[in-house]
């Protein structure tokens, strides 16, 4: 083989390597509202709620999060990046509402083009194009979307991931306890207080008796507000 030919297979070999293999397989649904989330058969459990994707989204991370949040920029660190539907969202209330946005999220299960292209988020809120450039940026790259919002995705394993940055709100978003136990221990718990500044804040879709003893135990002050259609209640936990 030529050295020119051995170079192509070796850059080839590179880019492969750094393509992303979605682990796990789902499936397209629509919601009550008429977004689409995504269904995982294996665990029989959804992405978002069946009530109402977009609307869970900005009802439990934006109004109860991002919004509450008075420091500039606001830094938000999701537990689950998923579909992206959460940092869309995000992106769309900072362009309306003028405010800084420094967004971090983890994923180990990074999904495929085919399946983002196929959700219909970007279409309903009018935001293609901030759709595609969430879904372009780089992983593990911080990356300027635009003049209101830095994304940094990161792939990797919540369960083993270690930070020394500080965030003012975390969108804890694994799937349900019933399903994931593992994502609700007090010892996660421990690692967001840690990593929240002082009257920082967790906010979680989920308000079971078992995450508010573990919040409780980690340090934080609970606060149980209303929650999206379909649930009766969901989670704000203070760092005090
Ligand atoms: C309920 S879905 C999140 C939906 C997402 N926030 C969205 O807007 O589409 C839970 C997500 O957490 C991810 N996840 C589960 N366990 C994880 C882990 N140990 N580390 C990183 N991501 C994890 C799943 O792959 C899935 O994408």
């Amino acid at each position: 083989m030529s050295l020119m030919n051995f170079r192509f297979w070796a850059n080839s070999f590179t880019l492969i390597c750094k393509m992303h293999t979605q682990k796990y397989n789902t499936e397209l649904q629509t919601t009550s509202d008429g977004s689409h989330t995504l269904y995982r058969s294996d665990i029989d459990e959804h992405y978002h709620s069946t009530h109402g994707a977009i609307t869970e989204a900005v009802h439990v991370y934006v109004r109860a999060g991002m919004l509450q949040v008075t420091n500039s920029p606001i830094r938000i660190f999701e537990v689950g990046f998923g579909t992206g539907l959460n940092a869309l969202v995000s992106l769309h209330e900072a362009q309306n509402s003028n405010l800084l946005i420094e967004y971090t999220s983890i994923e180990f299960n990074v999904l495929s083009s085919e399946k983002y292209l196929a959700l219909n988020y970007g279409s309903i809120l009018n935001l293609d194009e901030a759709w595609a450039t969430i879904h372009h940026a780089n992983w593990n790259e911080k990356v300027k979307l635009n003049d209101f919002f830095t994304l940094y995705k990161i792939e990797a394993d919540w369960l083993s991931f270690e930070t020394d940055e500080k965030f003012d709100v975390v969108y804890y978003d694994a799937f349900a306890p019933e399903k994931q136990e593992e994502m609700w221990s007090e010892k996660l718990f421990q690692k967001i207080y840690n990593m929240l500044n002082t009257h920082g804040m967790l906010v979680t879709y989920s308000a079971k008796g078992i995450i508010k003893q573990a919040l409780r135990a980690a340090g934080f002050k609970i606060k149980r507000l209303p929650g999206p259609p379909g649930k009766r209640h969901m989670i704000q936990a203070i760092k005090i």
